[in-house]
């Protein structure tokens, strides 16, 4: 592992030089701007294979080491891009091969991300063009580590690509016996007696076998890895103290990035929440989960790779963001431990398909404008903030977000089409986030020691080992919230035999005998038991779907207000022997989830890193050389005051004494004394 440790904050984003070369004067003006905004770090060559390579074997790299020689005298370091993300019209009309199959069709040439993740013929042209790239700029003075690729992601499902599936499945199962018996492939007559009879799951062959559409996602994610080790080959070899980054998209489901965490030396991430639709406040808590993902696979500080600087091209409604807004979610991602702040893009081209995106330089070609003064505006307080920069995240509790988990959900078919995972993941981690806690947010492939409060929502699959993982955390003091509809299936996605939450069974202290779902208007309801530990009590909403539990052990905190199940435990706790176990068996109303992780919180000693969080305010803290910096940020649009320990407030070079009064859009980085 390289190490990403700029001595400042990164500032910039994608900068498409090659969709300029005609026009120098805007190249010059470029440069002056950048240094204007306070723009430190570029991305550079993200789709410019046909500038790069206009031939085959015929490259140009002339255009490229201009630039960089030009930001570099500017004082701009670049993060050098492998351009793999799409490839020139040559290349697939000569090499069709390189083009991605679906339903047994080829594509033809066009769009981006339409390659083959297995073509030994692309794969070549690729370790062709990063060892020329390394071997050309892996030591100029510009370049401090590399872009991988683009947004990973999709799959093919050409002949090549199912003869890897099966060489993976022969890995991963050994026997067609051990498929046939993991797959349940006596349902439906789908018993496989020869390897070759095995294809991925497509719209016009199988899709009913829950753990193969599994194994594919699994299959596509370990090949995008094994295509992207590809790349990198040359790249280690050739310069290895450059850091690695590829940059992850939000929410994505079609990989499993924390499986990247061994081979990617930092996390990039793209961000485009929808600001303007819901209040700042939601979009800001939304975006936080996403934020302590990306540093959840890593376990490090990781970049903000790409956002909008005003507005994106692609929702149905691309909202502006409003003023003060940028700098503002700016910060949000620093506090949250990105150390850079980059956008797409810098400049928007004048022809095809995002010729509207936002970009801090529009089509005007001025930097009068309010979207770039926002954005200096970011360069300054990123300079203002840099003691901060390469500081660590802490948190005391975590919430599962589990990729393979939600996978598998997603191929379930019942009790409610509907599954919700990243709403579910959310309305918990939302409840610790407004607290005013750092949250860490992982996968079930994490330690869990250290963590006082673990949330597990939606434990559906239990993997192997992590029923001795999870007692283990609980034996040793820690506490455990479990949601509804866990503990149904292994790693293979076979429902336990032994009742649900099948091996967690014991840890939670219920048995699950049935679960009811709701449509979408109807509701349930958690009635507080009189005196239960948590000193909660009333009635609070719940939805979706009901577990209706069997006490083996545990204890009931509240108990379900109606329907056939009224009157049984829709809330338990299990002492288990230092910890204890929660099992929250219906999707509550938000109002549960802040109220019971407050109590949760209190009693498992965690201390909130301010006290009495107004609402619309936000706080995060991150670490450095036994420094604290307290972020505290305002998405209410009006002011607020809220109470902080003592220390200086970086941005406005102030003492804080007790309390401090932010604006609308108002933020603070409280340096602790
Ligand atoms: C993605 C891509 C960029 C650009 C932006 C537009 O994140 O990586 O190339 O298309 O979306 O929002
Ligand atoms: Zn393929």
């Amino acid at each position: 592992m390289v190490e990403f440790r700029l001595p400042f904050f990164g500032h910039g984003g994608d900068y498409n030089p090659d969709q300029w070369l005609d026009r120098p004067d805007v190249l010059e003006q470029d440069i002056e701007y950048m240094k204007e905004a306070g723009i430190t770090l570029v991305s550079v060559g993200i789709f410019a294979w046909a500038a790069l390579e206009p031939e085959e074997g015929k490259y140009n790299f002339s255009w490229l080491k201009d630039i960089l020689d030009k930001l570099h005298a500017a004082g701009v370091s670049a993060l050098l891009a492998t351009p793999s993300g799409a490839r020139p019209a040559w290349m697939s009309v000569k090499y069709p091969e390189v083009l991605r199959v679906n339903n047994g069709v080829r594509n033809h040439h066009g769009n981006r991300h339409n390659h083959c993740l297995t073509s030994p013929v692309y794969r070549d042209f690729v370790t062709k063009m990063n060892t020329r790239l390394a071997e050309e700029f892996g030591t100029h003075p510009a370049v401090v580590g590399w872009h991988i690729s683009n947004e990973y992601g999709g799959d093919c499902k050409c002949e090549l690509c199912q003869e890897a599936f099966r060489g993976w499945l022969k890995n991963r199962y050994k026997t067609l016996d051990n498929i046939n018996k993991a797959w349940w492939t006596a349902f439906w007559a789908k018993t496989y007696t020869d390897w070759n009879q095995i294809r991925s799951p497509e719209d016009i062959g199988e899709s009913a076998i829950c753990g193969m559409n599994l194994d594919w996602k699994r299959f596509v994610s370990d090949q995008t890895r094994d295509f992207f080790r590809n790349e990198i080959a040359p790249i280690r070899k050739i310069t290895p103290d450059l850091p690695v980054s590829i940059n992850t998209m939000t929410l994505f489901n079609g990989l499993d990035y924390s499986s990247f965490k061994d081979d990617v030396d930092f996390f990039g991430f793209d961000a485009y929440p929808m600001w303007g639709g819901k209040s700042d406040y939601d979009v800001a808590i939304e975006t936080a989960l996403t934020y302590d993902q990306v540093r959840g696979y890593g376990n490090r500080v990781w970049s903000l790779m790409e956002c909008t600087p005003s507005q994106v091209n692609w929702q149905d409604i691309c909202r502006m963001k409003h003023t003060g807004l940028h700098p503002l979610v700016s910060l949000q991602a620093v506090a949250h431990g990105s150390d850079t702040v980059m956008m797409f893009q810098w400049r928007k081209g004048r022809g095809a398909a995002e010729k509207f995106h936002g970009a801090v330089v529009g089509h005007d070609s001025t930097n009068k404008t309010r979207v770039f003064k926002e954005v200096k505006q970011v360069g300054e307080m990123l300079k203002t903030i840099r003691p901060v920069v390469n500081a660590e995240t802490h948190a005391e509790v975590a919430v599962i977000f589990d990729q393979q988990t939600r996978w598998a959900l997603s191929y379930a078919q019942g009790p409610r089409k509907k599954k919700d995972y990243t709403g579910v993941v959310k309305e918990h981690y939302e409840a610790l986030y407004k607290m005013g806690l750092n949250v860490d947010v992982i996968d079930c492939d994490k330690p869990f020691d250290g963590y006082k409060v673990l949330a597990a929502p939606y434990l559906y699959m239990v993997r192997k080992g992590m029923k001795e993982k999870l007692e283990a955390y609980v034996q040793n003091g820690g506490t455990l919230v479990v949601g509804f509809f866990s503990g149904l299936v292994d790693e293979s996605d076979l429902c336990f035999m032994d009742g649900a939450p099948g091996p967690i069974r014991e840890l939670c202290g219920v048995w699950a005998e049935e679960t009811d779902a709701l449509y979408d208007h109807q509701r349930n309801s958690f009635v507080m038991e009189k005196e239960n530990e948590l000193g909660l009590a009333g009635e609070y909403a719940c939805s979706w779907m009901c577990d209706v539990l069997n006490l083996e052990g545990a204890k009931a905190v509240a108990h379900y207000g109606s329907d056939y199940y009224k009157g049984t435990p829709a809330v338990t706790v299990n002492k288990y022997h230092k910890g204890k176990t929660y099992y929250v068996a219906s999707r509550a109303e938000q109002k549960f989830y802040d109220d019971f992780y407050k109590a949760l919180i209190k009693q498992a000693g965690v201390q909130p890193l301010i006290e009495d969080v107004p609402d619309g305010v936000l706080a995060q803290k991150r670490v450095k050389n036994g420094r604290e910096y307290l972020f505290v940020m305002n998405f209410s649009r009006e002011e607020r005051t809220i109470r902080v320990p003592e220390g200086c407030d970086l941005l406005s070079g102030e003492k804080t004494t007790g309390e401090i009064t932010l604006n609308e859009n108002g933020a603070a980085v409280i340096e602790i004394a």
